[in-house]
């Protein structure tokens, strides 16, 4: 393991004005995405799809670092045979895989889930590696109800994060360590926060265990933020107020990195609570998004699936990762999203 390198592209992905592009949604999601738009999911719109956010030049030039993609997609090419990896790559954003294999029920443990995808794990990395990824993936899921998550579900899903972050540090790749609490239910920002800092403390006890560099990883967060179904919701100020304090408590400064889901969260909503976050620095660490939804839904929707509405859907795209990007420097006004189109 060349650890240098590690931490070189674990920096590089969370270089202030810049952010991850989490464009790894599994056949199964894209395809509830494109129903929302009217597009029938084949291999070839969801390749058209992905094509037309890599050639957006503006967006990947300036407000991308890195990329995540998914299994097929990492294989694809353009439709002038050009592969979808070089695209990214010659826009000077680094390619990534989504490694995980989804969740499964987690025996004993009614409501909760496992994330699954280690057996030969090793082997998928290298050939990943070969075809130029450099980063990794992996997304625990842990749920807030009555009565979960459990100290089970917290466990062995913390432990399979270790070991997939260890197996891509063995394997030259950066792992991006995913536990994402969900905002789905109706709890309140502090029970949140209380969940996620039990699953943070938990993570980071069983990346040491396992002997993970915390210099070559990079972390990817919920935010602490009301349930969205809570009759109280949260203001900017305080997300950002009790995020950063929560990330001070367990995130170790050796960590080059946090990049946060946006996990539900409207466009703008995501794009406020990193800027007001920011202005509650220094922080130890960079701080920045790998937003799937939020960066994703406006280019979907002005795209639809027509070859004659690429030019809006990358415009589209352009604009959110611009916000997004000022963003992730304390830079970004709401005055600026008026002046979209
Ligand atoms: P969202 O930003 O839509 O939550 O997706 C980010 C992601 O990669 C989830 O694993």
């Amino acid at each position: 393991m060349n650890l240098t390198e590690l931490n070189r592209v674990a920096t590089a992905l969370v270089v202030p004005g810049k952010g991850i592009l989490a464009a790894d949604e599994s056949s199964g999601t894209i395809k509830k995405r494109f129903d929302a738009i009217g597009v029938d999911s084949t291999e070839e719109s969801r390749r058209d799809y992905r094509e037309m956010l890599f050639r957006s030049t503006e967006a990947m030039n300036r407000y991308i670092s890195g990329v995540i993609l998914y299994d097929e997609t990492i294989w694809q090419d353009a439709k002038d045979g050009t592969p979808l990896v070089k695209l990214i790559e010659s826009s000077g954003a680094i390619p990534g895989i989504k490694v995980d294999e989804g969740t499964q029920a987690l025996p004993m443990c009614p409501g909760e889930t496992i994330t699954v995808g280690l057996d030969r794990l090793a082997e998928r990395l290298k050939k990943y590696y070969e075809r130029g990824a450099r980063f990794a993936k992996w997304r625990a899921v842990i749920d807030i109800g009555s009565g979960i998550p459990s100290m089970t579900a917290i466990s062995v899903n913390a432990h399979a994060l270790a070991r997939y972050a260890a197996l891509c540090q063995a394997a030259q790749i950066v792992p991006i360590v995913e536990p994402e609490v969900l905002m789905d239910g109706d709890h309140d920002i502090d029970r949140c926060y209380e969940v996620t800092q039990r699953v943070l403390n938990k993570t980071f006890q069983e990346l040491r265990i396992q002997r993970v560099a915390l210099e070559g990883m990079v972390l990817k967060p919920n935010m602490a933020i009301s349930g969205k179904k809570s009759p109280k919701q949260a203001s900017v100020e305080e997300v950002a107020e009790k995020t950063i304090r929560l990330l001070k408590a367990c995130v170790p400064a050796a960590v080059p990195g946090i990049a946060f889901l946006s996990g539900g969260q409207s466009d703008e909503e995501a794009t406020a609570h990193l800027n007001a976050m920011h202005k509650l620095g220094p922080l130890p660490w960079g701080l920045t998004f790998s937003y799937g939804r939020a960066l994703q839904a406006a280019p979907q929707k002005a795209w639809s699936g027509k070859a004659e509405n690429v030019a809006a859907g990358q415009s589209a795209f352009s604009h959110r990762a611009r916000m997004n990007g000022l963003a992730s420097k304390g830079e970004w006004q709401s005055s600026l999203e008026q002046k979209a189109d």
